[in-house]
């Protein structure tokens, strides 16, 4: 059993002590760079706004807005990871759905390759969104009950390569299936066939069917069983090597995060208080919050 696998399966019995109302002074690092100098970065946020309106009364007249992201900057460099961390609630999320154009910020700038994304239209944004692919926290729930393993991987292989016929489909999708360590026999199965880890995989298959070069991974292995989240991280990282693929890695937990990432983004009330190297996060967190969070991982 590998430190990882040991360490996640100690941390199920360990409650986290961090919650709700951790909003304290803004005394962690804030420079934003994930890239070494000089290299430009495939992905830049800046001043990063989100905000959705509260309706209330009668009228549903709007009341407030709720500042999901509030002004977060960050770099991500190509073929690194790069750990998204915060409480349920901090904003992780949005920022992941605004990369993929999901949601259209209130204000701000994203940058991918230097081109500004943040502001395309759906048409406009067509080319990026198989660039840039997200992998779904629930398994359950992200893929489609009704479609075969053949259908779900198929659709987003007939969006983007509309020149692909129904073999060379198949065909590519039975090599997913083996890439990510499921048999290519399966692909006529329907998702309640499979296991959470498998439908994970599954997850995982389709958002490499398109050859992306950047996923969002938004909480991936949360709802699994403790012991299979080992593997499915072991997996993304293996499929990382491999592909040379930058990841965006969203997480509540730091442990998690730690073990892969490059640069970790801390986020606490849609704000990022503080972002630093692993390494620096870990040796000497600054501000209180990311303290908090890493009083919550238990440590072997
Ligand atoms: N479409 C929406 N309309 C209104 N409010 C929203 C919407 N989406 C998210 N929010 C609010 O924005 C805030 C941030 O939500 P988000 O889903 O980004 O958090 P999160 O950090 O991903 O949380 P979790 O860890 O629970 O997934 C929350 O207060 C949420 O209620
Ligand atoms: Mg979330």
């Amino acid at each position: 059993m590998s430190a990882f696998h040991l360490k996640v399966l100690i941390m199920h019995n360990t409650s986290n002590s961090y919650s709700s109302a951790m909003a304290g002074p803004e005394t962690g690092r804030i420079s934003i760079s994930s890239s070494p100098e000089g290299i430009k970065p495939l992905l830049e946020v800046k001043n990063l706004k989100v905000y959705f309106p509260v309706h209330g009364g009668l009228l549903r007249r709007i009341r407030g807005y709720v500042h999901a992201v509030d002004d977060v900057s960050f770099n991500v460099s190509s073929g690194s990871t790069v750990g998204l961390v915060g409480e349920s609630g901090s904003g992780k999320t949005t920022i992941g759905r605004c990369l993929v154009r999901l949601i259209r910020p209130t204000a701000g700038s994203i940058r991918y390759l230097g081109v500004e994304t943040g502001s395309l239209s759906k048409k406009t944004f067509f080319p990026y969104r198989k660039k840039i692919q997200m992998i779904f926290q629930d398994p359950f729930n992200s893929l489609n009950p009704r479609m075969s393993v053949e259908q779900i991987l198929g659709e987003p292989l007939s969006i983007h390569f509309p020149q692909m016929n129904i073999e060379q489909r198949r065909d590519r999708a039975a090599g997913l299936l083996r890439q990510v360590g499921l048999d290519p026999d399966h692909l006529r199965r329907y998702p309640h066939q499979f296991s959470g880890g498998q439908r994970q995989r599954i997850g995982i298959a389709r958002a490499l069917a398109v050859e992306p070069e950047f996923i969002i991974c938004d909480e991936p292995v949360s709802a699994l069983d403790v012991s299979v989240q080992a593997t499915i991280i072991n997996l993304l990282q293996d499929l990382q090597e491999e592909l040379g693929l930058t990841y965006l890695f969203i997480a509540h937990d730091l442990a998690i995060v730690e073990h892969i990432s490059n640069y970790v983004l801390v986020m606490n009330q849609g704000k990022i208080v503080e972002q630093a190297s692993a390494e620096d996060i870990y040796r000497s967190p600054q501000h209180p919050y990311t303290i908090k969070l890493l009083e919550a991982v238990p440590r072997l």
